[in-house]
């Protein structure tokens, strides 16, 4: 049988599923570079709600029923920014302005409290719900504040799945995620209970899709098998300083089994730019050199480096600086020449190819 298309990227018109009026325009990115980018108003596959405008969208070929941004938003540094409950609905609005609408969380985040502060900036603004999706996570247990655990350690088992799920609806003051990920793969999964209880989420509402993190193929397959909806996402660890998954297997699995990357620290939790290993001032300096020559932030190099990969992954932004995130979204537009993707490549790996 052949194989299904891999994920799709829509944002020019599609009739029937971009229910839009498009826009065709040169918007100035944060360097003043000119680039010719297609805006469309309004969500796809969903009733005209808004005027936020959606940049390129990535369908998932597994599952009609999910797509998110071509870039997604980080929310694990939310603690950090130390942002007032009004700034983070600014920050999302700005976003979903963009058209990044894919928000990334976990129950953990923030020694389990980011989920609580975004709720309360959903709070103020419930019509920001239907705008966006919401990615949360589970399965690690760590040592917080506000358990008792003897140490940090995975719980992958259907009362813990099913527990968290209900604990971050309640943070979150949502009925639903449209996304729920295994955080890390657990040596002590039980593949059919924890499949019955992702089935029994999904079955009653509380999530709209389901997949994993940090998966390798095998583990992947093992979980897959016991699950009759499809795993649509594995998210994993991909920047220039983090290559393996292109070479090692995980995004030609993903390719293979039509499952959507989402990549975590796409700037390798910005080591790119500040980092002072041999390989991060190699890729440091790449990034400046290549950007200066195509008129780009190196930031927008390195994200244009890796949405060039055909695995279609949606890295996940992690700056609490709408600046940089501007900046971002206009990188996603950005197509990378053939020879300065292997540029970047040999400088992270600080070899040429064979
Ligand atoms: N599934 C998993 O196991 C997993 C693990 C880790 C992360 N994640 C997800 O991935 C998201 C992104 O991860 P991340 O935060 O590590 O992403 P990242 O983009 O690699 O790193 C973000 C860090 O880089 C800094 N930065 C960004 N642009 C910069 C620039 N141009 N110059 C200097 N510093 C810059 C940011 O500082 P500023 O805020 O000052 O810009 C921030 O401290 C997280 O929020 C989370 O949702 C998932």
């Amino acid at each position: 049988m052949p194989a299904k298309p891999g994920p799709v990227i829509r944002g020019t018109l599609v009739p029937g599923h971009l229910k839009a009026k498009s826009v065709s325009g040169y918007v100035d990115s944060a360097c003043g570079i000119g680039l010719l980018v297609q805006w469309a108003y309004c969500r796809i596959d969903r009733p005209l709600t808004s005027v936020y405008r959606a940049m390129q969208r990535v369908q998932s070929p597994l599952d009609n029923n999910f797509s998110m941004s071509r870039l997604a938003m980080g929310l694990w540094r939310l603690v950090d920014w130390d942002y007032a409950p009004q700034q983070l609905v600014a920050l999302t609005e700005s976003l979903l302005e963009l058209g990044v609408t894919t928000f990334d969380l976990a129950d953990i985040y923030g020694d389990y409290r980011c989920e609580a502060l975004y709720g309360e900036a959903l709070r103020l603004e419930p019509a920001l719900r239907g705008e966006m999706e919401i990615v949360s996570k589970c399965g690690i247990k760590l040592c917080g504040s506000d358990n008792d655990f003897r140490l940090n350690h995975y719980d992958s088992s259907a009362a813990h799945v099913t527990a968290s799920v209900d604990s971050s609806l309640a943070k979150l003051g949502t009925d639903y995620l449209d996304l729920l990920l295994l955080h890390r793969p657990d040596p002590l999964m039980d593949a059919d209970s924890l499949a019955a209880a992702l089935q029994g989420l999904l079955e009653a509402g509380k999530v709209r899709a389901v997949g994993v993190s940090n998966f390798l193929p095998h583990q992947f397959e093992l979980l897959q098998s016991r699950l009759q909806a499809p795993l649509v996402v594995n998210q994993i660890e991909v920047s220039p300083l983090h290559s393996q998954p292109m070479f090692d297997g995980q995004l030609d699995f993903c390719q293979r089994q039509n499952v959507v990357p989402m990549a975590w620290s796409p700037f390798a939790g910005g080591e790119l730019f500040t980092g002072t290993g041999e390989a991060a001032r190699r890729v440091q300096a790449c990034l400046e050199e290549l950007g200066a020559e195509l008129g780009l932030e190196p930031q927008q190099v390195a994200l244009a480096w890796l949405m060039r990969h055909p695995s279609t992954m949606v890295p996940v932004l992690g700056s609490g600086k709408i600046d940089r995130l501007k900046s971002a979204v206009a990188a996603a537009s950005v197509d990378l020449p053939l020879e300065t993707w292997f540029q970047l490549l040999r400088a992270a790996r600080g070899r040429d190819v064979d």
